[in-house]
């Protein structure tokens, strides 16, 4: 697929919905669905540091995701460490730059240090800004990015007229990548779930009924490519 980069997003979120019910149709547990799931979003990172995207963000647990059965919970926790363990040199290696947005100071205290040490490897890479959201909510990233703008204000070293969105934008987790330009959700539902919802403001979806463990780059690429075909007008006309 031949993509112009002039028209490519800058920065691309995905919601990687479906693993539970792609694992369930063929009678694997939910969990052999993420384990899938990790395979998959391999190969997307590897076509985007190929086609030299800026950002992508994907939605790895969300906030309200402690609510699943404990051991679907501690899969996931135990799947995102060995991830991190498998996958942070060749990270690296790709000049990728790591980066954990959510409450991150909730999750187990070996995550919470796995997940430090590898954004502290990357810190300094200029390719790819990987951003994984983990436990992670975006009413919950607008409260948080508030209440460090109000310690601000109480501290005096900001002025209440003085805050703007650029302000607000350097308050949230997402303050060193771009607005998102491009939302994907894999698995056929048509809904946000709380997923950046400030830095979605303006951006374009891309809805799929391909459970995210089958959603492969070729698929990812097409979204692009139509991504490339919207007519975005930011409101105005033209
Ligand atoms: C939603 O599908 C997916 C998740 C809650 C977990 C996503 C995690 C991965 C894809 C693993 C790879 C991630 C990293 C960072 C290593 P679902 O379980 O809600 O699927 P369902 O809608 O079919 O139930």
């Amino acid at each position: 697929m031949n993509l112009d980069k002039n028209l490519l997003p800058h920065h691309v979120g995905i919601i990687m919905d479906g693993n539970g019910r792609w694992a369930q149709n063929q009678g694997l547990i939910r969990s052999a669905g993420h384990l899938a799931g990790v395979k998959t979003l391999k190969e997307i990172i590897k076509t985007a540091v190929n086609i030299e995207l800026e950002a992508l963000t994907v939605y790895a647990f969300s906030t309200e995701n402690w609510n699943r059965p404990h051991t679907e919970v501690d899969f996931l926790m135990h799947l995102f460490s060995e991830y991190l363990e498998k996958e942070k040199r060749e990270l690296n290696e790709k000049n990728v730059k790591i980066h954990f947005i959510g409450r991150i100071d909730e999750l187990p205290e070996s995550l919470i240090k796995q997940a430090r040490d590898a954004e502290n490897m990357m810190m300094n890479n200029t390719g790819l800004k990987f951003n994984v959201a983990t436990n992670y909510g975006g009413q919950d990233e607008i409260v948080r990015a508030t209440q460090k703008i109000a310690r601000q204000v109480n501290e005096g070293t900001l002025k209440v007229d003085d805050i703007d969105a650029d302000i607000f934008e350097a308050a949230l987790d997402t303050c060193d990548s771009p607005p998102v330009d491009l939302m994907i959700r894999t698995g056929g539902d048509l809904r946000v779930s709380n997923f950046l919802l400030w830095q979605s403001a303006y951006a374009e979806f891309w809805f799929t009924e391909t459970p995210f463990p089958n959603f492969k780059p070729e698929e990812f690429l097409q979204a692009l490519s139509d991504f490339a075909k919207r007519d975005r007008r930011f409101g105005s006309i033209k």
